[in-house]
């Protein structure tokens, strides 16, 4: 896909998908900021990458609006405005009810529908400027309920319908979409679950999926291609929303 030239911020791009993301983007001939917590991991990402002449950093925590701003404002800035948002900086537990605390649900409402809400929010007038689009990443378990991660489905859930509620208040200038991966294999997961080989059962295609498979998603959604395409929800799950 052709992006030549475009500004793209990615959210939680140091590693896993949005590292992928940034891959994809830069592939593609676009200019990225990439965001992660810190300096320092921002900057390792960068060098991984291979330390593009198209890569900027805009590091800092998406916890916060005024975070958020501060991320969105240092982007927009060195990359000359925004054509495309990114929101996919996000964490996950699995953790009963029973054992979360108000700790707990805080952080994964905070960095998962708070960051994804005020980043675009801070985004608004440089994406109304270039008639732009924002690409959210939510969660298969943001379509199905799932015990034992009911705080992250409560998240991703939010991340699926503030994705449509955007996409009609910002509509027609800036189109906003979803996706929704199943198992994807990065740290999270690999951290997240005891067992990826089991997980990848519970899926129709039999595996589990790629952190480049969600990214080529996100580039569809973001690209002029999908230029009729606003509020939708794009499940890359290996069927798991086919029938489960
Ligand atoms: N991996 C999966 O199985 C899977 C499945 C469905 C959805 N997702 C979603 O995809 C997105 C990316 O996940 P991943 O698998 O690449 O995870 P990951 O843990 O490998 O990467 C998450 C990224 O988000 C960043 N991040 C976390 N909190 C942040 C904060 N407060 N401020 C700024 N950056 C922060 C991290 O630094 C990291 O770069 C998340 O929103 C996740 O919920 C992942």
């Amino acid at each position: 896909m052709v992006f030549n030239g475009s500004a793209v911020l990615i959210t939680g791009a140091s590693r896993g998908i949005g590292k992928a993301t940034a891959q994809e983007f830069l592939a593609g001939g676009a200019r990225v900021a990439i965001n992660g917590r810190t300096e320092a991991s921002v900057a390792q990402a960068i060098k991984e990458l291979g330390g593009h002449e198209r890569l900027e950093g805009a590091p800092g925590d998406v916890a916060t609006a005024a975070g958020c701003e501060a991320v969105v404002g240092a982007a927009v800035e060195k990359l000359g405005g925004l054509d495309v948002l990114v929101n996919n900086a996000g964490v996950f537990t699995q953790t009963l009810m029973a054992e979360t605390d108000e700790d707990l649900w805080d952080s994964l409402i905070d960095i998962n529908v708070k960051g994804t809400y005020f980043c675009s929010r801070a985004a608004l007038s440089a994406l109304d400027n270039s008639g732009g689009a924002i690409v959210n990443v939510a969660s298969e378990a943001g379509l199905n309920g799932y015990a034992g991660i009911t705080a992250y489905c409560t998240s991703k859930g939010a991340v699926v319908n503030l994705t449509r509620s955007m996409a009609l208040e910002l509509a027609p200038t800036v189109r906003v979409n979803c996706v929704c991966p199943g198992v994807i294999d990065t740290d999270m997961a690999r951290i997240g679950f005891a067992d990826l080989s089991k997980e990848a059962e519970f899926y129709p295609l039999k595996r589990i999926g790629t952190a480049t498979e969600v990214a080529k998603g996100i580039l569809y959604l973001a690209s002029p291609d999908a230029g009729f395409i606003t509020g939708a929800a794009l499940a890359i799950d290996g069927g798991a929303t086919a029938g489960h």
